[in-house]
């Protein structure tokens, strides 16, 4: 035993003495599988400096046999001092250091530039660590960990995320320090392509952000962060990631394994209520097969990166996607869904039953928009075209189903009403209420009415940097939104009513009214619930 031990030491060592002629350079972190610096140290606008940890790999690359695997966490050692910059590929929108995982964006996407195109790599699961200066080993400071919202098809780690304004209201003496992270994830074709009797991993995109978290909860006191203290934060995907966790089994069927994280934020989950999804999962499945020109999952596993990028193209950017909004892809589209194994229903059924993270979360805040549907599904043709967008959810809706919901929905005149309150409802808002509804004492809810009161206008206030990247319509809204997130993370008392029987939230008009949920939206919801759940629509 002694001289393996001894050989250990010495070869230790000896690579330390090769690798390392100035043995700790500046912001060095040992995490014993590699050792990082930081890629840059920027200011914020008010002067607070903050090392940027771009690019640490937190899984191996999903490629060949790994791919639509789980996310394989034995981590390779890397005896080079890492820094973060460009580890191999193409880089992303933010820059040559901005890894995306394979990203496709039809051409109806808003965001100029990216809308139509594709890119991204395969070995992308990397995160960024963003320390501010002068948080160290054993400070023990509260941790944000980011997912970024996506469509499940498109965007990165640093494309939709910047905490450098949340840094600066700590600044302004809004609370203490704290640590942020952001993840990639798999996304489209790669992240959530699934079917029944084939040997792959469902949800493969959703376990890595679990991977993610993971990695914070065990590496981040390295940074100076406290694993006893993660909020993990999402918006719209990234949300509906979190939501899906939320009910996460393991592999026993058990919600026994904790999250690792304490407390969640999460803005507009974007989660897909589909229950009976075999078969829709299997068409789809084929469909990928068919457009890659392979007739097996194995065919699949043996394209070339370049030919996997290619198809990823093919099913989001040149097929019409068909899944109704908050996901992309034909049939069902892209995203998570019952998998018959850690998550074996829809959330909202498992809330129901009780098969929810009860013990392990200490505090949410679930926020929504009040017309997020507006910018987020097609109005054309309505009423008439209400039939085939409600069956996008409810396939086997019949007609006078479809005319229950317009009886609620619909007011003569006000056509465009109709698609978007549906959407913001099916796709996101009822989310948050069946969450909020679930973990009474625990959530704490929003609704954003704030004129355009439109998807991911949130964002722009509790990661406000200035006006240019950021605008507000409202800027006074700035202080209380991250105030109030900040508050959050320490764990101090955000003064936000809790979510109980009596349904209390915030209205965020042009201040944060105290009021109960109105009736009329908790018809919604109760009605978006009993249609979902009856085995008579399919969903
Ligand atoms: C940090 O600075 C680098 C180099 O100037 C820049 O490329 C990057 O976008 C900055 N990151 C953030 C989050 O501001
Ligand atoms: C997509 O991008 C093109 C050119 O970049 C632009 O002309 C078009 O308006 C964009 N589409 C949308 C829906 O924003
Ligand atoms: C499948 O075959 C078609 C027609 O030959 C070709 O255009 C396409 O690029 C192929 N797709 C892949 C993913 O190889
Ligand atoms: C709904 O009604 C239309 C005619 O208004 C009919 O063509 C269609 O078959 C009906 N659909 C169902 C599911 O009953
Ligand atoms: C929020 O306030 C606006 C403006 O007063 C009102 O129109 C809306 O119905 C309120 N929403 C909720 C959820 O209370
Ligand atoms: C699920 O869908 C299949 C067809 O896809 C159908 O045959 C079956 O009856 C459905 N099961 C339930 C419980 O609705
Ligand atoms: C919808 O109804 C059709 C016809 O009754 C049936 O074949 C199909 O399996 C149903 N789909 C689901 C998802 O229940």
């Amino acid at each position: 035993m002694l001289p393996i031990l001894l050989t250990l030491f010495l070869t230790t060592l000896a690579v330390q003495a090769r690798c390392d002629p100035d043995p700790s350079p500046p912001g060095l972190i040992d995490l014993g599988y590699a050792r990082h610096i930081p890629t840059s140290i920027n200011t914020t606008a008010s002067g607070v400096r903050v090392a940027i940890y771009n690019n640490i790999r937190f899984a191996r690359s999903p490629t060949g046999d790994l791919r639509f695997r789980a996310p394989n966490t034995d981590l390779p050692h890397v005896p080079d001092i890492q820094d973060g910059t460009n580890p191999g590929g193409p880089g992303g929108p933010g820059g040559p250091n901005d890894v995306s995982c394979i990203s496709s964006a039809p051409w109806y996407i808003p965001f100029p530039g990216l809308n139509g195109t594709t890119w991204g790599q395969e070995d992308c699961l990397f995160l960024d660590v963003y320390v501010p200066e002068g948080v160290k080993p054993g400070d023990d400071v509260p941790v944000l960990h980011n997912f970024h919202g996506s469509a499940y098809a498109f965007g990165s780690k640093g494309t939709f995320f910047d905490p450098m304004g949340l840094f600066d209201a700590v600044g302004k003496g809004n609370g203490g320090k704290f640590i942020a992270v952001a993840n990639n994830y798999r996304m489209g074709v790669s992240g959530f392509t699934w079917a029944q009797g084939e040997d792959l991993d469902g949800n493969v995109g959703l376990l890595d952000c679990l991977a993610a978290a993971e990695w914070t909860s065990k590496y981040i006191y390295h940074f100076g962060g406290d694993p006893q203290r993660i909020t993990a934060i999402g918006q719209s995907a990234g949300a509906g990631i979190l939501y899906y966790l939320t009910v996460l089994h393991d592999a026993h069927g058990t919600l026994d394994t904790p999250l690792p994280f304490q407390q969640i934020f999460i803005s507009s989950p974007a989660g897909p209520q589909r229950r009976n999804v075999t078969s829709r999962q299997r068409q789809l499945f084929d469909l990928v097969l068919d457009t890659a020109n392979t007739t097996s999952l194995a065919g699949l596993r043996a394209l070339s990166e370049t030919d996997f990028i290619a198809l990823n193209d093919a099913m989001i950017n040149q097929m019409p996607s068909e899944g109704g909004g908050g996901n992309l892809g034909p049939i069902l589209g892209f995203g998570p869904a019952p998998d018959g194994s850690r998550i074996p229903d829809i959330p909202s059924a498992l809330i129901q039953r009780g098969a929810v993270h009860h013990h392990d979360l200490k505090g949410l805040i679930l926020g929504s928009m009040a017309s997020e549907g507006q910018t987020t599904s097609s109005d054309e043709g309505m009423p008439d075209a209400f039939g085939a967008l409600a069956r996008r959810t409810l396939p086997n809706a019949s007609n006078e189903t479809v005319q229950e919901v317009l009886d609620l929905y619909y007011t003569p005149g006000l056509e465009s009403q109709l698609a978007w309150d549906w959407t913001t409802d099916v796709v996101f808002a009822c989310n948050a209420f069946n969450l909020a509804r679930g973990l009474p004492g625990k959530a704490r809810r929003y609704i954003m009415s704030t004129p355009p009161a439109t998807h991911g206008e949130d964002l722009l206030y509790y990661f406000y940097v200035d006006d240019e990247q950021t605008p507000v319509s409202d800027p006074q809204l700035v202080e209380p939104f991250q105030t109030k997130l900040l508050a959050f993370l320490h764990g101090e008392d955000p003064q936000w009513p809790v979510y109980g029987d009596d349904e209390r939230l915030f209205n965020i008009t042009d201040s944060f009214e105290a009021t109960t949920l109105p009736d009329s939206l908790r018809a919604r919801c109760d009605l978006v619930n009993k249609l979902v759940f009856d085995p008579a629509n399919g969903a």
